[in-house]
C-alpha cells in the first residue's frame, strides 16, 4: 500500500519530493519495480506524456533502512530528510510495536509541524498517538486496496488529533484526488465494521457446506454488482489482515458476533494467506 500512496502522491503533488522507506531490499526493489511499470501503463494510457512520465519517476525517492547497534533505524542524511518532511504517512504491517517504534525514531527529527498518518486498518489511532509527543499531529489516513484506483481514503481522529491536522489531512486527500470520510476512533473503524463480519461470515457459509466457494462469490458478485465475491476479495486483501482485524473487532467490542471464522484461522495457520502466498481460497 506504501508504493500505491506513492504513486497517487507523485502523480498529483507534482512540486513535492516523495520518500519512500522499508527496511527491505526487496521490498524497495519490487516497489521501484512496481512504479515503473504502473507510470509506463498510464503512458501507454494515453494518460501521461513520457515528460510527465519522467517527472513523476523523478519526485519518488526510494530509501533502504538500515538497522542501527542500538535498534534504532536510519538512513544516511535520516535527519536531514526527516527534517523536510511535511506530512508522514506509514503503512508498515499491523502491529502495534512497529508503529510506536517507527513515531518515536520519526519525532526524534521530524519538524514541531509535521503531521504523522497513520494507514492502520484497526489499531485505534488514540492508541497509536498515545506513543507520540505531540498527539494532536497524528491521525488515521486509512487507503483502500489497490490505492491508485480506489477513490476513498477514511479519516480518524484520535481523542487528542487537532481540528488543524484534520483539515490539513482532508485538503490533502483531495489533492490526491480521493474523496475523504470520516470516522471517529472506534474498533475496525467504519469500512473494516462492516467489510470483514461480511467476508467472515462468507466463511462461515463456505465451511458450513452452505454453498460452493465459486458460487459464494457468484451470488454476491452478480446479485450486489459487488467487483469482487467474499472469498475472491478475502485473498486479495489477505487472510491474515482478515483475520487480524476480525481478532482486533472481538477483543474490543466483547461480541461474539465478532468471532473469526475457524476456517480463517486455520487457513492462516497453514499459511495460505490468499494472493500474497499465491494460495488462499483460489490458487494463484
Ligand atoms: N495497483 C494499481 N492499479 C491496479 C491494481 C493495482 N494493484 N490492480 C488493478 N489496477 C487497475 C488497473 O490498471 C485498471 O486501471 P484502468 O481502469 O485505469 O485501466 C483498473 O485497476 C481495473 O483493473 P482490471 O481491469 O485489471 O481488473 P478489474 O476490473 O477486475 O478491477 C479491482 C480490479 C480494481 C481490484 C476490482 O476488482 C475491485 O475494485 N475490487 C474490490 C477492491 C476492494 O474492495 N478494495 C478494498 C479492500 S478493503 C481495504 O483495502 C481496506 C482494508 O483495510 C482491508
Amino acid at each position: 500500500m506504501g508504493t500505491g500512496i506513492a504513486i497517487v502522491a507523485s502523480r498529483y503533488l507534482t512540486s513535492s519530493k516523495i520518500h519512500v522507506f522499508d527496511p527491505f531490499v526487496s521490498s524497495i526493489d519490487s516497489s521501484k519495480k512496481f512504479v515503473e511499470s504502473w507510470g509506463h501503463k498510464e503512458v501507454k494510457k494515453g494518460r501521461m506524456t513520457e515528460h510527465d512520465l519522467n517527472d513523476f519517476l523523478s519526485r519518488i525517492h526510494h530509501h533502504v533502512l538500515e538497522t542501527a547497534n542500538d535498534g534504532s533505524s536510519y538512513v544516511d542524511g535520516i535527519e536531514e530528510l526527516f527534517s523536510e518532511v511535511d506530512f508522514a504517512i506509514e503503512a508498515v504491517p499491523e502491529v502495534f510495536e512497529l508503529k510506536e517504534k517507527l513515531l518515536k525514531e520519526f519525532e526524534k527529527n521530524c519538524k514541531f509541524d509535521s503531521i504523522f498518518a497513520t494507514n492502520t486498518s484497526s489499531i485505534s489511532i488514540t492508541r497509536i498517538a498515545s506513543a507520540s509527543i505531540r498527539p494532536e499531529k497524528v491521525i488515521g489516513m486509512h487507503f483502500m486496496n489497490p490505492v491508485p484506483v480506489m477513490p476513498l481514503v477514511e479519516i480518524i481522529k484520535g481523542l487528542s488529533t487537532s481540528e488543524n491536522t484534520l483539515k490539513c489531512t482532508m485538503d490533502l486527500c483531495k489533492a490526491f484526488n480521493k474523496t475523504p470520510a470520516t470516522s471517529i476512533d472506534r474498533p475496525g473503524f467504519i469500512a473494516n465494521r462492516l467489510l470483514m463480519p461480511y467476508i467472515n461470515e462468507a466463511i462461515f457459509a463456505l465451511q458450513e457446506g452452505v454453498s460452493t466457494r465459486d458460487d459464494i462469490d457468484k451470488i454476491m458478485k452478480l446479485g450486489t454488482n459487488m467487483p469482487m465475491g467474499p472469498l475472491e476479495l478475502a485473498d486479495f486483501i489477505g487472510l491474515d489482515t482478515c483475520l487480524s482485524i476480525m481478532r482486533v473487532l472481538h477483543t474490543e467490542f466483547g461480541d461474539s458476533k465478532y468471532r473469526p471464522a475457524p476456517l480463517l484461522v486455520q487457513m492462516v495457520t497453514a499459511k495460505k494467506l490468499g494472493r500474497k502466498t499465491n494460495e488462499g481460497f483460489y490458487l494463484y
